[in-house]
């Protein structure tokens, strides 16, 4: 045996040399991986009480192993723990530092258990505790679109198809399409923590183990809601994380399309609305400037969580059974992923009670562009027209109208009825954009009314979470 091997390696038994220097610090995950020392920590205390129920440990020596963690976790907590590249991973530091701190009895908390079973159990658990923080963050912000709504549902804004005017629109309407995005986004992510929230532990190292272990009670004292079904898919397994990263890239795609519209609303351009200062910065050479930051790095930020979907697909897709160390490269994705998306939850969460409409500008912008154009076709239909026919009818006024350069609003009635006969003076009231967005009375429309009902809906449907 070489004189240079390396004793403080846990799994050393049958090296003859020391690690290269290199390869110790390629190989290792600590960097990061400590991130999971909570989860870590709380997964081998429900395994030592199982071993104590197996009576595989003594009730001495789960107490003395329970009160060893304990300690670890604070002086963690405390930043006083010493956490060394040379133990590789948060198991090895903590499991090491658990032996030199009680002696040999916390060489046995590993009976009946693999790093690996231990790393697929850490993840699930963090996965599923920021699953919750993120949903509460989900449902603020919606409550925060909610209100806006409901405060907004009487302005009216012109509502775009290819970003040309199409017909007008309360904005309250315009908030309570993101809310709907949102709420699949959240049914989306209440599915995910289904499959995420299943214990893994006693898959051991890939087949099971020879000891009488409870894989039941292990589940139960982590809060899972039953055991996985079978070790080498437990222990391989990362569905759960990629599910998380599709929910988070598809919300992401969400919150890039609301800022991209923040971003247009609030050019001078369009000047719909205004962010509060305290959510914008300014330019270090053009004085007049106030830059929408918030929604601008949001909007890119979606790239760096659509990059982490990617990520993980390919870290699985060529993986034999079962564990691989490949999975390894999971975490520092899932850290980023959830970091990013809780961030931006809470920024727009904060940031859009705070939106100032300028409700006249909006009125001024659904009046030019034809937008009740579609309301006159709809007149005439209800007086007996074919709808291609007024279609028509409504094309050549238009056309009229931009000739004369006035709304059709702006026209006169013998204006009108040289274009059809069966135009009365009940057109004005018609075209107006009141009359427009109210006409539009029924589920999904942008009646105020309708808009109104669905704030009462969204709100019945956020209390109940
Ligand atoms: N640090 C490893 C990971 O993150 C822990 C599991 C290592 N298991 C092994 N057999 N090398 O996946």
């Amino acid at each position: 045996m070489s004189k240079n091997k390396d004793q403080s390696k846990l799994w050393g038994g049958r090296f003859t040399e020391a690690t290269d220097a290199f390869v110790e610090r390629f190989t290792a995950s600590v960097d990061f991986d400590r991130r999971l020392y909570q989860q870590d920590i709380d997964g081998s205390l429900a395994h030592a009480k199982m071993l104590a129920k197996a009576d595989i440990l003594s009730a001495q020596e789960l107490q003395q192993i329970q009160a060893g963690l304990e300690a670890i976790r604070q002086e963690i907590l405390d930043g006083k723990f010493e956490w060394s590249i040379a133990l590789e991973d948060v198991h090895m530091n903590i499991e090491s530092a658990l032996t030199a701190r009680i002696g040999d009895v916390g060489k046995k908390l590993h009976t009946g258990r693999s790093r690996n079973d231990q790393v697929a159990t850490d993840i699930r658990l963090y996965v599923r505790d920021e699953i919750d923080q993120i949903a509460q963050l989900i449902s603020r912000l919606q409550l925060a679109l909610v209100n806006v709504a409901e405060a907004e549902a009487d302005t009216i804004m012109p509502g775009f198809t290819h970003l040309q005017t199409a017909q007008p629109v309360s904005f309250g309407h315009h908030m309570m399409a993101w809310y709907e995005m949102l709420s699949r986004d959240y049914g989306r992510l209440q599915d995910c923590r289904k499959r995420a929230n299943l214990s893994p532990l006693g898959a051991a190292a890939l087949a099971g183990t020879s000891y009488p272990i409870d894989r039941n009670f292990t589940a139960e004292q982590l809060g899972f809601d039953g055991p996985t079904r079978n070790s080498l898919d437990s222990v391989s397994d990362r569905d759960f994380a990629i599910e998380l990263a599709s929910f988070a890239s598809l919300l992401m795609t969400h919150l890039s399309r609301f800022s991209e519209e923040l971003v247009l609303w609030t050019s001078a351009q369009f000047n719909f609305i205004e962010l509060p200062d305290r959510f914008c910065t300014g330019s270090s050479i053009m004085p007049q400037k106030k830059n929408p930051d918030v929604p601008e790095l949001v909007r890119g930020k979606t790239g760096r969580v659509h990059g982490h979907l990617i990520s993980l697909l390919t870290l699985m897709k060529s993986q034999p059974l079962a564990y691989n160390k490949d999975n390894q490269e999971d975490k520092e994705p899932i850290f980023d992923l959830v970091d990013t998306v809780k961030g931006c939850l809470y920024a727009y969460s904060e940031m859009m009670p705070a939106v100032i409409c300028n409700k006249d500008i909006m009125y001024a912008a659904a009046k030019q562009g034809y937008a009740t154009a579609t309301d006159l076709a709809d007149y005439l239909v209800k007086k007996g027209m074919p709808f291609r026919d007024a279609h028509e009818v409504v094309g050549k006024s238009v056309a009229f109208g931009i000739e004369q350069k006035k709304d059709l609003a702006e026209l006169t009635l013998q204006e009108l009825k040289t274009f059809s006969d069966l135009i009365e003076e009940d057109i004005f009231q018609v075209l107006t954009l009141e009359g427009s967005i109210s006409s539009r009375d029924h589920i999904g429309g942008t009646a105020p009314k309708q808009v109104l009902s669905a704030v009462q809906l969204a709100k019945a449907d956020i209390a109940n979470r």
